[in-house]
């Protein structure tokens, strides 16, 4: 079937920068699949960091302008090619998409799709599909923790600082999580952290110290520049860290400055220090996952599914947005005052 003959409407990033002006709700073709792809109808897709960044300008991975960003999606299964995506026809299901999530229609690999229940909300739903499962192949396959291991996670609060937060717990850890904003606090403690620590009041390399004599098992680190150094000096010898993420890159300026400014930060280092001290440098990209380790995505999209459904996990609704407050969902998600998952409905 040709697609470009039937419409849908999707926000599309027109521009870069305020969120106020960047997205524009356009009847833009329908996706057009093949192979192993599957189109769902979108009934709620789900905001990521990564699309903050996107919007600014930031983020490599992104589709040229003008684009449809969307990691996350939740739908109904309407149309399929291959055996595998004609069996998951009529279902609920929730999906990452590789862009193309903010719209009514949003085509996927079936390999990043599972079936969810009629009773899970999509704000819940929504969070499995990026920010969990980017949280299991961290905390679960790219590390083992172990009961008693000391872990720093950084954004805390966050969509994946929460999920996390809740696997490290369930692996019985001792959980320090970190936020800007003492809002968060509470919500930190009753998600399970064991010592929350806002960073915009006391530095938290010296509130680790103070807690105990002890360095760091695991670190999980999302914000990059600076904050990996100051990482590196509180990991213990056979520690790990893990890269997921670099928000600091939003408070360097925009362009090659910016990219070297930030890179700077991290510092040098020789693998040889690695393997004297027994440490490990984990780097974690969920595309490329997608794109090359499609198996290993639906392992970890299906366990995550799995716990949440029989109640061991349990996503926090951050904020559910109608389509027409897009760009405030977004300046949200931009403002580090937001816990846990935001969705925008259509
Ligand atoms: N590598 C991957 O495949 C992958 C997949 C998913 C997500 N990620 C990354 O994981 C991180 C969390 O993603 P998420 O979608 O769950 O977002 P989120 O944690 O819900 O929101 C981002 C949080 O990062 C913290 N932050 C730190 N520095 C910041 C800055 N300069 N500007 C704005 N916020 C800053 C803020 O928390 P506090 O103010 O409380 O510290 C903010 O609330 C992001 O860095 C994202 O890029 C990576």
């Amino acid at each position: 079937m040709d697609n470009n003959y039937f419409k849908m409407k999707a926000a599309v990033l027109k521009s870069y920068g305020d969120a106020k002006k960047s997205f524009h709700i356009e009847e833009v073709p329908m996706p057009v699949i093949s192979n192993n792809e599957v189109i769902i109808k979108v009934e709620a897709f789900g905001l990521n960091f990564a699309d903050v960044m996107a919007r600014r300008g930031l983020y490599n991975d992104a589709p040229p302008l003008p684009s449809i960003l969307g990691y996350d999606v939740v739908g109904e299964v309407v149309e399929a090619v291959c055996e595998e995506g004609k069996k998951l026809l009529g279902k609920r299901v929730v999906a990452m998409t590789r862009f193309g999530g903010y719209a009514e229609f949003a085509k996927t690999d079936v390999s990043g799709v599972a079936v969810i229940s009629n009773n899970l909300a999509s704000v819940k739903a929504s969070a499995l599909a990026t920010q969990y499962c980017t949280a299991y192949y961290g905390a679960m396959e790219c590390t083992n923790l172990f009961k008693g291991d000391r872990v720093l996670i950084h954004a805390a609060a966050g969509g994946v600082g929460t999920a996390i937060t809740q696997l490290a717990k369930i692996k019985g850890c001792e959980v320090i999580g970190l936020t800007s904003k003492e809002a968060k606090m509470a919500y930190l403690k009753e998600n399970g952290v064991d010592h929350p620590i806002n960073i915009s009041k006391v530095d938290y390399i010296d509130q680790i110290k103070k807690l105990s004599d002890n360095k760091l098992d695991v670190i999980f680190n999302s914000v990059g520049g600076k904050s990996y150094k100051k990482d590196m000096s509180i990991l213990d010898k056979g520690g790990k860290i893990l890269l997921y993420g670099v928000a600091d890159r939003l408070n360097n300026s925009k362009g090659i400055l910016g990219t070297v400014n930030l890179l700077l930060k991290f510092g040098i280092m020789t693998p040889i220090q690695l393997m004297i001290s027994s440490q490990s440098i984990i780097g974690i990209n969920m595309l490329r996952i997608a794109d090359y380790k499609p198996k290993v995505l639906k392992r970890c999209l299906e366990k995550v599914v799995e716990m949440t459904e029989n109640g061991t996990l349990d996503p926090k609704e951050g904020g559910v947005f109608k389509i027409d407050d897009l760009s405030k969902a977004h300046a949200f998600l931009e403002s580090r005052n937001s816990v846990g998952k935001i969705v925008v409905k259509w």
